[in-house]
This record gives C-alpha cells, sequence and structure tokens, in this order.
C-alpha cells in the first residue's frame, strides 16, 4: 500500500478514536476498563476507539447495501405477549409480527392527520420514526416532547442529543438506526401517555416494526418497555437483558431523558448498548 494512503488512514483512525473517546467521555464511561475489570466482556477505552470493528459495522450513509442492512431472519417464530392484565381492555392481541410489505408512507398515510386520541388536541404536528429503513438497529421512546413537536422528527431535543451520543459511541451513525416512539403525538406538558393512548398509537409502531424487520429494538425507558413486551416491572429491574418482542431481540434500557435527570445510570446504559453492539457484530 502506498505510504501516503498508509498515512491517510491513520489520520482517520486517530480522528475516528479521538472522537468515540469524546462521546464515551460525555457519556460519562471514559473509566471502562478501570471500574470495570471483572467483567469478561468490558472493552478497555483503546478497544472501544479502534475503528476496525466500528468500520464493520457502520454503513457508509451512500451505499445501498449497508453493511447494517440486516441479514434477514429465516423464521419470524410466533412469539405469544405474556399472558397478564397490565393494559386490561387495552392489551395487545396479535401474537406474532408477520413480515410485512408495507411502506412507511403507506403507514403514515393510513395514520393521516390523527385524530384517533385527545393527543391530538394539543400537538403541533404527528412525529413519525424516523431514520434507516434498512436499519438492523431500532430505539423506541415514549413520545415526542417540545422540540420534536415542533421539528417533526424523534429524538430531536436535549435527550436527542444524548441519543446520538450513545449511537456514535457503539461505532454507529445516526443515520444508520431508525428511530421511533410509542406515541406521535405530544403528551401535553410532556405527561406520560395514558394506557389507552399508547394502546392507540403503538399499533402504527408494529406496523413499522414489521416493514422495517430491524434485528434489535432498543426499549427506551418504561412506556417503551411497557408497550412493546407488556412488562409489569420497571426498566431499573429489567434492563441489560435481552427480551424478545414476537422474534425481534429487545434490549431495555434507560430513557436519555431519564440520563440527563440522572448521569449516573449512564454506565449501566452503556453496558446495555454494548450488548447490543457486540450481539449485532456477532450476527453480521
Ligand atoms: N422523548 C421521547 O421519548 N421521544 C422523543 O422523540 C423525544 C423525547
Amino acid at each position: 500500500m502506498p505510504q501516503d494512503t498508509i498515512a491517510k488512514e491513520l489520520i482517520e483512525l486517530l480522528r475516528n478514536s479521538r472522537e468515540q473517546a469524546k462521546f464515551l467521555g460525555e457519556l460519562g464511561v471514559e473509566n471502562v476498563a478501570l471500574d470495570s475489570s471483572t467483567d469478561q466482556n468490558a472493552v478497555a477505552p483503546a478497544a472501544i476507539t479502534s475503528t476496525a470493528p466500528t468500520a464493520a459495522r457502520v454503513a457508509p450513509s451512500a451505499n445501498p447495501q449497508p453493511a447494517l442492512q440486516a441479514p434477514r431472519r429465516k423464521t419470524n417464530p410466533a412469539s405469544p405477549s405474556p399472558a397478564n392484565s397490565l393494559f386490561g381492555e387495552f392489551a395487545m392481541t396479535a401474537p406474532a409480527l408477520a413480515k410485512s410489505n408495507e411502506t412507511l408512507e403507506q403507514i403514515w398515510l393510513d395514520i393521516g392527520d390523527c385524530t384517533r386520541c385527545g393527543l391530538c388536541e394539543g400537538r403541533t404536528q404527528v412525529v413519525h420514526t424516523h431514520g434507516n429503513r434498512n436499519a438492523r438497529l431500532m430505539f423506541v421512546g415514549e413520545a415526542p416532547g417540545a422540540d420534536e413537536d415542533a421539528q417533526g422528527k424523534p429524538f430531536v431535543g436535549r435527550a436527542g442529543q444524548l441519543l446520538t451520543k450513545m449511537i456514535e459511541a457503539m461505532g454507529m451513525k445516526r443515520e444508520d438506526v431508525i428511530i421511533g416512539n410509542v406515541n406521535r403525538c405530544r403528551p401535553p406538558g410532556n405527561r406520560q401517555p395514558t394506557l389507552e393512548e399508547a394502546a392507540i398509537c403503538r399499533p402504527f409502531l408494529f406496523r413499522e416494526i414489521a416493514a422495517i424487520q430491524p434485528e434489535v429494538i432498543v426499549v427506551m425507558g418504561n412506556t417503551a418497555l411497557r408497550n412493546l413486551l407488556e412488562e409489569r416491572e420497571g426498566i431499573s429491574r429489567v434492563r441489560g437483558k435481552f427480551r424478545d418482542f414476537r422474534g425481534i431481540k429487545v434490549m431495555p434500557t434507560f430513557h436519555p431523558a431519564y440520563l440527563l435527570r440522572d448521569p449516573s445510570k449512564k454506565r449501566e446504559t452503556w453496558e446495555d448498548l454494548k450488548m447490543v453492539r457486540d450481539y449485532l457484530d456477532q450476527t453480521i
């Protein structure tokens, strides 16, 4: 290889390493190796910031066959929702997620200028799922906040900026993943959507998931956890272990807005995200 090419690659490697180190620092995980010496899966900062595995994972955005495009599952095993009464009359009915050929536009057309629940009264606009439709990895949050309501895209405010850093710390770009919410309209005062509001809106998210077929979904916070997994326990108890949503792997973790309020939870979140990153690395 010509020397100037090697030099260019080394400079690029260094630049990427610095960027990732910065993100990890901002996530509060710069001392991962020191604090995780007994953890078999712990990765030293130097290893985390190495760009070699990252490059293998990350799709060049312009590439129509990105590395992040999912090797599709051969089967879509039926995985019935656990029988529980968490949602009462709003319980889920469909046990398995059939692969769908719907486009996101078709789903959004169906949503239309939605008035199916009262959240429509306070919203500026409906905020749809946004990102790479070939993504292997999807993030699901709760509902739009003020910034998302104004801009029409999920996770563009402070929590969204932290989410971007989390994604980048995993060695990906925001454009490589897809991001959605259980509810698409901003609840007044950013309150949690009610069970009924969530139950009315989530079928559209499920249809999008069936169309996108991500390999892993990271559910962030209690609303996403409850609505995808019908889980009674809170996020602190169930985070960090892979679960199943109708044949798709799900990692529950803290919501970035919660991390802004309690930064001490960033370390656990990072552990969860590393598991997702390692799983995606292994299955590529
Ligand atoms: N919080 C969420 O749950 N979703 C957003 O889109 C923004 C903040």
